[in-house]
């Protein structure tokens, strides 16, 4: 979808310096072609399979990314009231929302009870008798399942790995029984399934298909008690190639899925986020200054990690290209944005042929991009495009100063007085 023509960069048929005359950088571009088909990717390999596909809110949850992923009849993995309300904003169907996280507030949960969501993904057996109160409160029937965290180590950062036993997230096989057992005499609790999501930008399908196997194990077991389950959520984490790391294809990793569902009479559920948005964003970004240090070479964007913090908190590597090819030796630069920290680079040691003012694209960050951008330092949220074909649509304004210090108070001091 992103490509030269003539060296210059397009967006599917998109000129993108053309863009940037329109609406400035930093800017954040989506690529609805890419998103499209990373969702038939899902949809054409599970055909044989009952499934819902939830799309994790979080990786990206610009409300038209939403609706767009609505009308292709996607479901939501939501993790908080905010997610909850974008959603069903965007035309989303509650009755295909998954509601997960630890820390669910008695709001949400009533919130999420009164639209009629397909289930909650239960954390703690607290979190189980908290939906129970209030379901019965309001005389509803809470549809849950429980998240097991299965302890099955992936290859991922630190920080984005959540199956292992000293995780905050899930609850052990042994106690999710008892839960089950709890729930399955609950007067106002109905069980749907289980879950378990194991991390992020996962490497290998051997983690999944192990996590599918110790999940249908636990069914098995409480089938066995007369607890009857109609869902399998394996959660999301398929990753991404960022730097031509080797990584499944979304078919390879369906078929090994798939290989575990067969003769199984269940539903799979998914949570993808990063798989479905991340190839499909780009960020622009103008080289406003290069600086010649006595061992390096910076080039210094209008970009930086309150645009895009992967880099700064996972040394998260993101593709930098130039939006004009140009002939001349290519340098080493380290790409590095104006905030205040060291930790504000996009990239270190690349080698580029740039003079100040060009403009730079940082790639895959359609996934956890914007939707960890921050306005630390005082620096207003990026545009946000939608480009099809040779059509592009704003579809998140570039914040304005206003719009940063609009929720604050000022109080007036006068000098010289207590
Ligand atoms: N389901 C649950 C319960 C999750 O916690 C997550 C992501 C997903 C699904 C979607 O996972 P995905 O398919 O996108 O890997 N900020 C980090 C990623 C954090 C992921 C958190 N949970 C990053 O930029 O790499």
């Amino acid at each position: 979808m992103i490509h030269y023509q003539h060296k210059h960069l397009y967006l599917e048929e998109c000129d993108v310096a053309g863009l940037v005359a329109r609406w400035g950088t930093p800017l954040y571009l989506y690529s609805r072609q890419s998103i499209e088909s990373n969702w038939f990717a899902y949809e054409s390999n599970l055909k044989k399979q009952d499934h819902l596909l939830c799309y994790a809110v979080k990786a990206n949850s610009n409300l038209s990314i939403l609706s767009l992923l609505a009308s292709l009849g996607a479901g939501f993995d939501i993790v908080s009231l905010g997610e909850l309300e974008r959603v069903l904003l965007a035309g989303g169907d509650p009755k295909k929302i998954i509601f997960s996280g630890v820390g669910k507030t008695a709001q949400e949960i009533q919130r999420a009870l009164e639209v009629g969501i397909y289930c909650f993904n239960v954390e703690s057996f607290s979190e189980l008798l908290t939906i129970q109160a209030i379901a019965k409160k309001i005389n509803r029937v809470a549809p849950i399942a429980l998240r097991v965290n299965p302890h099955i180590s992936v290859k991922a950062h630190p920080y984005i790995t959540t199956g292992l036993k000293h995780n905050k997230f899930g609850m052990a096989v042994a106690q999710a029984e008892e839960g089950y057992d709890y729930a399955s005499t609950a007067s106002h609790l109905k069980i749907k399934g289980i879950s378990c999501h194991l991390g992020s930008q996962i490497t290998e399908v051997e983690p999944f298909v192990s996590a599918l196997e110790k999940l249908l194990k636990t069914i098995k077991k409480l089938e066995k008690k007369g607890i009857h389950l109609d869902f399998v959520d394996v959660g999301g984490g398929l990753g991404v190639s960022y730097q031509r790391e080797k990584i499944p294809s979304i078919k390879k990793y369906l078929s090994a899925l798939l290989l575990g569902m067969r003769k199984e009479p269940y539903h799979l559920v998914l949570e993808p986020g990063r798989s479905l948005i991340a190839t499909a964003g780009v960020l622009i970004a103008r080289v406003e200054y290069i600086k010649k240090a006595e061992n390096k070479n910076f080039a210094i964007v209008d970009s930086g990690m309150n645009d895009l913090i992967r880099p700064a908190l996972y040394e998260a590597w993101h593709d930098i290209i130039p939006v004009l090819q140009r002939s001349q030796r290519k340098v080493c630069y380290d790409v590095v944005g104006p905030v205040c920290e060291s930790s504000d680079f996009l990239g270190i040691e690349r080698e580029l042929s740039i003079l100040e003012g060009d403009l730079l694209a940082v790639r895959d960050v359609g996934a956890y991009g914007f939707s960890l951008s921050s306005n630390y330092n005082t620096r207003p949220r990026a545009a946000e495009v939608l480009v099809s074909g040779k059509k592009a649509v704003l579809i998140r304004e570039r914040e304005q100063f206003s719009d940063l210090w609009s929720k604050e108070k000022k109080l007036n001091f006068s000098r010289g007085r207590k």
